[in-house]
C-alpha cells in the first residue's frame, strides 16, 4: 500500500492493527510505522519498519521504484520500530547508503550486522542534494534517543520528525484532517504522556526548532500526517503537553483491599469537590479499572494528584506498584500531591508510595495520610482538608 504526501513523496510503512503492547504503552487503537520515498534523481527511503514488516515495505517500495535505484537510505532514529527492517532494505537495496549521524551509527552496529553497509554521517544544519529536492538534518537529542534526528525538506516545507507529533492510531487513513478530532488529538496526548514525558526540556526544544522552520507539512513515524490548520495545532498542544503544564485537573488515584483505603480515597474526593466549586476538575480513579497508560495520561496535564494503596506484603499493591513504576520512569513535571493508604500488622504500602512521589520531584502538600486497619472519623477529615489542598494548588498554579 502506497500513499502520495505530496509531489513525489510517498508514504511506503505499515498499519499495525494488532499492535497492544509497546514498551509498557498499551496501544489501545494499534499503530502504524511510517516509512516515506522520495522520488528524485536519487531515490531515497526516510526511515523503516517493524523488521517482520520488512517485506511489505519492500513491496510497497518496488511498486514505485526499483530496488536497485534507491540511492539513500535515511535512519532518523535507530529504535527497532523504525530500525528493524534496516538489515533487509540494506541487502535489497546494493546502491544505497545509510544516512544517519554518528551517535544512530554506534547504535545500528549494536543491534545489527552493519559490516556490508556503507554509512554516509550527518550533523545537524548538513545538507544532502538528492537531485531537485534536497535534505537538511536536525538532530534532536532525547526525542526519544540520543541519536533521534528529523529530516527537512525545505522546498516542500515538510519535516519528517520522527517520533515527534507521532500518535499510536491505525487507521487506512494517512492524513490528520481525514480522522474525527477527538480521537486524533487524544491519542496525540495520550502518546506524549507515554512516550515523551521523560524529556520535556529536549521535546521543547525540538518544538521551538520546528517552529522556527515554519513547516507546512509535519510527518511523523508513527499515525496521521499534519498539515493545513493541523500543523499549528498540534504544535500549540505540544506547548502544553510537553512542559506538562497543569491544568484545573486534580486526581485521586487508588487501590483497595477491604475498603479502608477506598474509604480515605472518597474523603479526599468530598473535600475536593467542595472546595472546587466546580471550577476545577476532580477526578476519582481506581487504578485497576484502568491501564498505566490511561492513568498517565491523566496525570500529563494535572495539577496536582494524591495516590493511595493499603499494604500487602509489606508494600504497596501489586495494582498500584504497576502504574507507579511505570509513572516514575516516565517522572511528570509540575506536579504536587500526596500519598495516602492503610495497613495492619505491618506497615510498608503508603510509604512506597511516597518515597517513590519524592524520587519524582512531587511537591508533597502534606505528610503521608495513614489509616491502621480502618480510618478513624478523625482521620476522615483529615482526608477532606487534604482534597482541599489539592484543589488550591490546581488554583494557584493551573492555567485556565
Ligand atoms: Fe517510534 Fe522511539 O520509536
Amino acid at each position: 500500500m502506497q500513499h502520495e504526501v505530496i509531489n513525489k513523496v510517498y508514504w511506503v510503512g505499515h498499519v499495525d492493527w494488532n499492535v497492544r503492547e509497546f514498551h509498557g504503552y498499551i496501544t489501545s487503537r494499534g499503530s502504524t510505522y511510517n516509512s516515506y520515498l522520495i522520488l528524485d534523481k536519487e531515490p531515497t527511503l526516510i526511515d523503516s519498519v517493524r523488521a517482520p514488516y520488512a517485506g511489505e515495505l519492500l513491496e510497497n517500495i518496488e511498486a514505485l521504484c526499483p530496488l536497485a535505484d534507491i540511492r539513500w537510505v535515511v535512519c532518523n532514529h535507530a529504535e527497532p520500530d523504525h530500525s528493524g527492517a534496516l538489515p533487509a532494505i540494506m541487502k535489497a537495496c546494493p546502491n544505497a547508503k545509510l544516512v544517519c549521524d554518528a551517535k544512530c551509527r554506534k547504535t545500528l552496529e549494536l543491534y545489527y550486522e552493519t559490516a556490508e553497509w556503507t554509512f554516509h554521517l550527518v550533523k545537524t544544519g548538513e545538507t544532502l542534494s538528492i537531485g531537485e529536492r534536497t535534505l537538511e538534518f536536525v538532530e534532536t537529542p532525547m526525542a526519544h534517543w540520543p541519536e533521534s534526528m528529523a529530516t527537512w525538506l525545505p522546498q516542500d516545507r515538510l519535516l519528517f520528525s520522527m517520533d515527534a507529533f507521532g500518535q499510536h492510531y491505525a487507521t487506512n487513513e494517512r492524513f490528520c484532517d481525514d480522522v474525527p478530532q477527538d480521537i486524533l488529538m487524544f491519542e496525540a496526548k495520550t502518546y506524549v504522556a507515554n512516550i515523551l514525558m521523560l524529556y520535556t526540556l529536549p521535546v521543547s526544544k525540538a518544538v521551538e526548532a520546528v517552529r522556527q522552520l515554519a513547516p507546512l507539512v509535519l510527518a511523523p513515524s508513527h499515525g496521521l500526517i499534519w498539515r493545513g490548520e493541523g500543523v499549528e495545532t498540534i504544535l500549540s498542544a505540544y506547548d502544553k503537553w510537553d512542559k506538562c503544564t497543569p491544568q484545573r485537573k486534580v486526581l485521586v488515584l487508588y487501590d483497595t483491599m477491604w475498603k479502608s483505603t477506598e474509604l480515605m480515597a472518597l474523603a479526599i474526593v468530598e473535600g475536593a469537590v467542595e472546595e472546587a466549586k466546580e471550577a476545577v476538575d476532580v477526578k476519582l480513579l481506581r487504578i485497576p479499572l484502568m491501564n498505566r497508560t490511561q492513568v498517565v495520561t491523566e496525570v500529563l496535564d494535572a495539577a496536582a494528584f494524591a495516590v493511595g494503596t493499603p499494604t500487602l506484603n509489606q508494600t504497596m499493591l501489586p495494582t498500584v506498584a504497576d502504574v507507579m513504576t511505570y509513572l516514575k520512569g516516565l517522572r511528570p513535571s509540575n506536579k504536587a500531591g500526596f500519598a495516602f493508604g492503610s495497613y495492619g500488622w505491618s506497615r510498608g504500602g503508603p510509604e512506597e508510595v511516597e518515597g517513590i512521589l519524592q524520587g519524582m520531584k512531587v511537591d508533597l502538600l502534606r505528610p503521608l495520610l495513614k489509616a491502621n486497619f480502618k480510618p478513624s472519623e478523625e482521620l476522615l477529615g483529615e482526608c477532606r482538608e487534604a482534597g482541599r489542598l489539592l484543589v488550591r494548588r490546581a488554583l494557584d498554579v493551573a492555567s485556565a
